[in-house]
């Protein structure tokens, strides 16, 4: 017989204020991210700076906060020089990163005046593979002194006035992975990025910078690496790296959707490593998790492939993975799990925004579009306020061959109902069985005078097909239905499932 997983919210477990970094996004100088993703003059709906308006209304909708730029792998061969000044000036280039041809027609100062357009905080990232700390602080210097500088003067010049305010940098991209332009040893690039941090902070002591940690939990250097890096850094960084993932690998659906599982897992070690190196270096601060390249993304797909041998194109179609309805479901709980984990992970960007492992897509010419995982993105970007608040969960479990036996239900909660809140509490459930129906019960009494407001759930009956372009932009969630009578709520999550379920005063 089915037993019901009993799911209490308490109002009193906090985890702390919803951060909105964690609703960040990746644009990176890869496939079409770039051209024909953001940019693309000569297409009907391109403004006068050549960017898509399509792409902006729907970067809005999805409710990112900020824009990690301009890599990723690409930004390890990067010179940023390249992409300032007059378009038609700026050098063509070879990507070595994604075998690609870099017209450097888009350079930070256009990303930034578009990241301004689309209300998000562009995250810089400097190279810190063919290059270094000089490098990095003629950009910062480029980017964020108001002039009288021969660096900031050139900014000006080339139409931006203003000082661009970058604040959060990151001090290069997975320099542990043997794949990356310039790859070096956890020494060589923490000795690096201590220098670059220190020099970078006598520009601007107000900057949140990042440092590498691993490019996933697999990687055999994982633990040591941040261990050696923060060494050297521990007491100039504010945040360390962590990179995850996931796919559905051998029609594995159980393993798959206890992804959020693993990527909780993940954070803990590098908290206790951050912690850990903090201690040993003696300094007294705390180093949180920057989760700045998360998503579901099969890396063993033919579309993972970059071009090979003389062909260097521009903006080739690469990384144009297509999400099914249980890609999304993941993308929804690893929200969850960076929700709940907001004690520790300060910052997050969904990898990433347009075209490349992306929840909006973009035909050149035609339209733009949203996939699956652009849905529960966008709802809990946009439901997500006040404070995180833990769930208590009872109920059944799953075995899973990847993470061992995992809660079958899983349910994280906000609640904007303190002082001046607004009274609304969204719960987000998760139902990780990949055949069985989860009935479930929702004890609200810590919480009354609540009335439920709206309730959705995205789930399909082949959770592995891949949508149609048409019934993927259109939504996807139908409404879950949920007997609410005031002091308890009462549904059934379908297999593979994710809901979220708003309630209001
Ligand atoms: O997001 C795609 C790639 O994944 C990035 O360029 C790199 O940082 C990571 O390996």
């Amino acid at each position: 017989m089915a037993t019901t997983t009993r799911v209490v919210v308490d109002a009193g477990d906090v985890v702390g204020p919803v951060r909105p970094e964690l609703f960040g996004g990746f644009v990176e100088h890869l496939g079409r991210a770039v051209y024909t993703g953001l940019h693309e003059p000569g297409h009907p709906l391109a403004g006068a700076d050549g960017m898509r308006g399509d792409v902006l209304d729907l970067v809005r909708e999805l409710g990112v906060t900020t824009v990690r730029y301009p890599g990723g792998n690409f930004v390890s061969a990067h010179r940023w020089e390249d992409g300032v000044g007059p378009p038609a000036q700026r050098p063509v280039r070879l990507d070595p990163a994604w075998h690609s041809t870099e017209p450097n027609t888009v350079g930070v100062d256009e990303l930034v005046a578009w990241c301004r357009r689309a209300g998000v905080e562009p995250m810089m990232a400097v190279n810190l593979g063919t290059r270094g700390t000089q490098e990095a602080l003629d950009l910062l210097e480029y980017c964020n002194h108001p002039g009288g500088t021969a660096l900031s003067d050139r900014r000006r010049a080339n139409g931006s006035p203003e000082p661009h305010r970058i604040r959060t940098w990151c001090l290069g991209n997975e320099m542990d992975g043997p794949w990356q332009v310039g790859h070096r040893s956890a020494d060589e690039y923490g000795r690096l990025a201590g220098r670059t941090a220190r020099a970078m902070r006598m520009l601007d002591p107000d900057l949140v910078l990042v440092a590498c940690g691993s490019s996933g939990l697999e990687m055999p250097t994982f633990g040591a690496w941040e261990r050696e890096v923060l060494r050297h850094t521990a007491d100039c960084v504010d945040l360390i790296s962590a990179h995850s993932y996931f796919w559905l690998r051998d029609g594995d659906l159980a393993s798959f959707l206890a992804s959020g599982v693993e990527l909780d897992r993940f954070v803990t070690d590098v908290v206790a490593a951050a912690d850990e190196a903090c201690a040993a270096a003696g300094v007294d601060r705390r180093i949180d998790v920057s989760v700045d390249e998360w998503n579901v993304w099969d890396l063993e797909a033919e579309t993972s492939r970059p071009p090979t041998g003389s062909d260097w194109p521009v903006a080739p179609r690469l990384l144009e993975q297509r999400y099914s309805v249980a890609d999304a479901v993941v993308v929804g709980s690893l929200l969850m799990t960076l929700l709940e984990r907001s004690d520790r992970v300060a910052a997050a960007s969904l990898a990433q925004l347009v075209n490349v492992i992306a929840p909006i897509m973009t035909e050149p010419g035609g339209p733009a579009w949203r996939q699956s995982t652009f849905h529960p993105f966008a709802l809990t970007a946009r439901w997500a306020r006040g404070d995180v608040v833990r769930c208590r969960v009872d109920g059944r479990e799953v075995a899973t061959a990847r993470s061992g036996d995992v809660p079958a239900v899983a349910a994280v909660a906000t609640w904007a109902g303190g002082a001046g809140g607004a009274g609304d509490l969204t719960l987000l459930l998760l139902n990780r069985s990949p055949d069985s129906a989860a009935a479930v019960e929702v004890d609200l009494r810590g919480l009354p005078g609540l009335g439920l407001r709206e309730a959705l759930v995205l789930a399909g009956p082949d959770p592995t097909r891949v949508p149609t372009l048409e019934e993927s932009d259109g939504g996807l969630l139908r409404t879950l239905p949920v007997a609410d009578d005031g002091a308890r709520l009462r549904t059934t999550l379908p297999a593979a499932s994710w809901a979220v379920v708003r309630l209001a005063r």
